[in-house]
């Protein structure tokens, strides 16, 4: 094998093993991209496959959908009675300050004050969709 040959393998063996490496669906632009970057912040409690709850719930089609409403997952009565729905406007308060905007959540207290993030954030969660 010539050199060249084997980097190409090489690097085509990397990208095999990151891509099974990170679950969640392949971003389809630089924003998209970035949120999942940002995303890694979640990660440890929201599962990026589709139909797992985990520490917390799925986040597939959060987007438009009412807080507190995942059958099967054992949610704070302060999210359960919230009567929000997900629209971009309440998940950017909401990253900004979970536990400001929902007084009582279980969710641990996450602040991505900045906007651009919140924007990267907010494409990839609204990606997440079946
Ligand atoms: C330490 C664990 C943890 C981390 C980290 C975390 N969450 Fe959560 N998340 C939870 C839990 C637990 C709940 C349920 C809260 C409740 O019932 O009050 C939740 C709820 C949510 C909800 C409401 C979903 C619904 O069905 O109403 C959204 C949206 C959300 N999280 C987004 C995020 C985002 C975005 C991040 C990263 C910036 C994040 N979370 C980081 C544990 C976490």
């Amino acid at each position: 094998m010539t050199v060249s040959r084997f980097v190409i393998v090489a690097a085509l063996l990397l990208a095999a093993g990151t891509a099974n490496a990170e679950s969640g669906p392949e971003p389809k632009t630089a924003e998209e991209a970035a949120g999942k970057q940002v995303f890694h912040q979640c990660a440890a409690c929201h599962s990026l496959d589709s139909s797992k709850n985990a520490f917390g719930p799925s986040l597939y089609n959060v987007v438009g959908r009412k807080a507190g409403s995942i059958p099967r997952f054992d949610y704070s009565n302060a999210l359960k009675t919230s009567n929000i729905t997900w629209t971009e406007d309440n998940l950017r308060h909401w990253i900004a300050g979970n536990d400001n905007f929902v007084p009582g959540t279980r969710m641990r207290h996450v602040a991505i004050t900045d906007p651009a993030e919140q924007d990267y954030l907010i494409a990839f969660l609204k990606s997440l969709k079946q």
